[in-house]
């Protein structure tokens, strides 16, 4: 694996892969890497024969300051992870190389962009990552992408501006891994204190009982979300959002159908988690 730090460098080397009749995978990360992220890279080296894997922590995307200072990196770490999980090349530019003076440009997903995370943390989010998605998918120029359920509203995103902007690229959605006791993994996961870490659990546990309450035959999706918000207030959490949402449209729906949508998102101490499940896709465990 080589590490690249320009986009000239990285087109070259893409380049020189696609003359080797080689099929190129590009699989976007801001680095911590955890087994979610290797789960992404060895999905693409299933697929493609070169997997260019991106490390870089985007300033567009992070509406508060502290969060992007206390962002964790270890580029080595994360090197060594991502050659051991397939990856050909590790880009890994500066800002200024994906942010040049005067750039002026962005790309911004009406609609979507707006409800769930988009109204916690401010529509720039999203128009922070549609665009730095939008700018890695023409640097890289891969035949396809991967992402990861584990953000399921940006997943939709990306889909949409791939659609919209004719983005010759096969996006494919890989499915959100977690740890032995149901938590997500995450790179903000290294942030929690012993005490944070079980309380993080809630999240999943709440989720995991309004997949249970649909299983039983619940449709009301007030009623099923109900048993997951008495977990969730037991454990003195207050969920940013808790809800049932068309999983295209991200509109509230009022019953549950297979496919729907449950997502959240809370804060563990100082913490500010995600998680999600789609109704009828996982087995209801516990
Ligand atoms: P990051 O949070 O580093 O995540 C990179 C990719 O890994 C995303 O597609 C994310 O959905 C996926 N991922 C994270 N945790 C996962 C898990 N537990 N299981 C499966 N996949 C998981 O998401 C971003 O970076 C950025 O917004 C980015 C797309 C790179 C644009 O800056």
């Amino acid at each position: 694996m080589i590490v690249l730090r320009t986009v000239r460098e990285l087109r070259e080397a893409v380049r020189a892969a696609r003359t080797r009749g080689e099929r190129i995978a590009l699989v976007p990360t801001m680095g911590a890497l955890h087994e979610g992220h290797l789960s992404l890279m060895r999905r693409a080296r299933e697929h493609c024969d070169f997997v260019v894997v991106s490390l870089f922590v985007n300033p567009a995307q992070f509406t508060v300051a502290a969060d992007l200072a206390w962002y964790p990196r270890d580029e080595v770490r994360d090197a060594r992870l991502a050659e051991s999980a397939g990856a050909s090349v590790l880009f890994a530019p500066a800002v200024g190389e994906v942010y040049p003076d005067g750039f002026a440009t962005s790309v911004e997903v009406a609609g979507l962009s707006a409800p769930l995370e988009g109204e916690a943390r401010g529509t720039q989010h999203f128009r922070g990552v549609a665009t730095v998605v939008t700018k890695l998918l023409n640097m890289a120029q891969p035949d396809e992408a991967f992402f990861g359920q584990k953000d399921a509203q940006q997943a939709l995103i990306i889909r949409r501006l791939v659609r919209d902007l004719n983005l010759p690229v096969r996006v494919e959605i890989c499915p959100t891994v977690r740890e032995p006791d149901g938590l997500a993994m995450s790179s903000r996961n290294a942030l929690l204190d012993a005490e944070g870490r079980e309380k993080a659990t809630t999240l999943s546990r709440a989720l995991f009982a309004v997949e249970r309450a649909a299983a039983g035959g619940e449709r009301h999706a007030e009623e099923a979300l109900e048993a997951g918000r008495a977990i969730l207030s037991q454990e003195g959490i207050f969920p940013e959002y808790f809800a049932a949402v068309d999983p295209n449209t991200l509109a509230p729906v009022a019953s549950l159908e297979g496919g729907t949508l449950i997502a959240i998102a809370a804060r563990v101490g100082s913490v500010r988690l995600i998680d999600n499940v789609i109704i009828g896709t996982r087995r209801a465990v516990e």
